[in-house]
């Protein structure tokens, strides 16, 4: 049986911890399908703030929110047409500001995300620069140029845009405009020192609120090779990631994330923090963001994409450590978020035609192996639940820009952001007041059984082994921060690590093969991702089981 242990979360109200998030782990709002307030289907802000005792219950540290900015929502609200105001969909700055001092109250930071690369075609900005035409100094501000070919017809570069089709789009009087993303999302020039001036102030706006810090949308794309350089052939979004490409990872972008450090720090109390989204070809890229001057943490990217193989976590465990204490960031580590397939869908082999029982067997199991590396870790809404993809949409139904544009091809974001089941018997279970009403993606029948109110007090759930897991994480004086783990001999297909802290050691144990194994007992049993057979001095794994030890 899995064992039970609780520990409170940080007292409300207590002093800050020093560097808080070298360990943080941090919770992913998605703000549409978190929790809807006022019955019309879409998740808000006021239903975010009700719903917070559910994420200090669950032991998290922090949470961040996607964006709920003012945005006509053709990214889901990665368009932003006003970086100061709260989408009236999500509510209010009040409501912003209300949010943030409960969930201090509560003992959780706050994370926003900020999106500098582009904004939305309704930012005042670019309204202007369509208004004032060709030759206006405010064009500046984003990258607008005159096209190829005798009449301009040709877009200004071969570069295509991460969500399918051209990187550029052409407005009415002839010259065209760069969109990385969708063409409602216009990119902004890092030349420009109005953008400069326009972030710092957007930083202090939220730093001023409160906001413990932010996420960083597309933090590698900011600045563009000089001269826009065609890159030489199509096909460039299968590549991405894999390749260097002239507009992502250019060493310019580091100049910026010098100047925000310099912002953070400007503001007492508890450190405020940036995590980048950099979707580097390389994890020793990413550490460069991380420079002792630069940003805090970036996701990584590379342990979320690797498959669940022994010799390959092992290798990108390694990778990652190594890259980090070289700059003496911590790790973070992340399996799942609103842009990619569930995990529990993903280790199910194949996108939801797999065993759906071994998906959420091995997710539980990489979440137990994800919490027990040293740094920091991000977790997804639902998956505490372990909610899989869902797979089954409608086209009618699908919101995302990538779906459309790609004709299907990488349109699978929708369905990992289905609005969170809580409670009841019928969708949409309590993600909003009323119990019939709205939601705007449409839930699947059998989440009545996954629900945060099913889940609460049944030890097999996957709700109380996250719970579970995060209150011994806390407890435990080798989990959580720290630089190490120490590679212990094993089978192939397992992995066994110790690691060491004030006061204690702590051996991990994961099978990863299909088969149960009887492996040596190296301690006394904390926490199983499954039910582990007892022995004499050896314990059986069952296929796909991570095992917590004292030791
Ligand atoms: C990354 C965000 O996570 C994703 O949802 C968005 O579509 C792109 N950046 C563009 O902002």
């Amino acid at each position: 049986m899995t064992q039970n242990v609780t520990a409170a979360p940080a007292a409300p109200g207590s002093a800050p911890a020093p560097q808080w998030w070298r360990d943080a782990v941090i919770y992913q709002v998605y703000p549409r399908s978190f929790a809807d307030g006022n019955g019309d289907g879409m998740g808000d802000l006021p239903g975010i703030a009700a719903r917070l005792p559910h994420l200090r219950d669950l032991g998290v540290d922090a949470v961040w929110l996607s964006p709920f900015y003012a945005s006509p929502q053709a990214d889901a609200g990665y368009d932003v047409a006003d970086y100061r105001a709260v989408d009236p969909m999500f509510g209010t700055l009040t409501d912003a500001d209300a949010l943030i001092r409960e969930a201090h109250a509560l003992g959780l930071r706050v994370i926003f995300d900020i999106v500098p690369n582009h904004c939305s075609d309704r930012h005042e900005w670019f309204l202007q620069a369509l208004r004032e035409g060709p030759g206006a100094p405010v064009r500046d501000r984003f990258h607008f140029l005159p096209g190829k070919g005798p009449d301009g017809e040709l877009p200004p570069n071969d570069w295509e845009s991460v969500f399918g089709g051209p990187a550029w789009t052409r407005v009415e009087d002839g010259e065209w405009y760069l969109h990385l993303f969708a063409p409602e999302q216009p990119d902004f020039n890092w030349d420009h020192p109005a953008v400069h001036e326009e972030f710092r102030s957007v930083l202090r706006f939220w730093l001023d609120l409160g906001v413990d810090g932010f996420r960083v949308d597309v933090a590698h794309g900011l600045v563009k090779a000089s001269g826009l350089p065609d890159i030489g052939h199509g096909e460039q979004v299968k590549l991405l990631g894999k390749q260097e490409v002239p507009y992502f990872d250019q060493d310019g972008v580091h100049a910026i994330y010098r100047d925000w450090r310099r912002i953070l720090a400007e503001y007492g109390g508890a450190e405020r923090i940036a995590v980048a989204e950099a979707w580097t070809p390389t994890v020793e890229r990413s550490a460069r963001y991380l420079r002792h001057d630069e940003l805090h943490q970036a996701f990584n990217f590379e342990y979320l994409t690797t498959d669940w193989d022994a010799a390959a976590l092992r290798a990108v465990i390694d990778r990652s450590l190594t890259a980090m204490n070289a700059v003496d960031a911590p790790a973070t580590w992340v399996l799942s978020n609103h842009d990619v397939v569930r995990h529990a869908t993903r280790f199910a082999d194949g996108d939801g035609d797999g065993d759906a029982a071994r998906g959420l067997r091995r997710a539980r199991a990489a979440t137990l192996l994800m919490l027990a590396l040293p740094g920091s870790a991000y977790l997804y809404q639902g998956e505490e639940l372990g909610l899989p993809e869902v797979t089954e949409l409608p086209d009618e139904v699908r919101q995302d820009p990538a779906f459309f544009r790609g004709a299907g091809q990488d349109g699978t974001r929708d369905g990992c952001r289905v609005p969170l089941p809580w409670s009841g018997r019928r969708a949409p279970f309590g993600f909003g007041p009323a119990e019939g009403g709205p939601s705007w993606l449409p839930q699947p029948d059998s989440w009545q059984g996954l629900s945060v109110a099913a889940q609460t007090g049944d030890p097999d759930s996957t709700l109380e082994f996250y719970r579970r897991a995060l209150a011994v994480r806390r407890a435990h004086p080798a989990l959580g921060a720290g630089r190490d783990i120490v590679w212990l001999p094993s089978p192939e297909g397992v992995l066994a690590f110790r690691r060491t802290g004030r006061g204690g050691s702590f051996v991990c144990t994961v099978n990863l093969t299909a088969s149960p194994l009887s492996l040596p007992t190296p301690g006394t049993l904390l926490l199983a991702s499954a039910d582990v057979g007892p022995g004499a001095g050896r314990t059986v794994l069952p296929a796909d089981t991570t095992v917590w030890w004292a030791a």
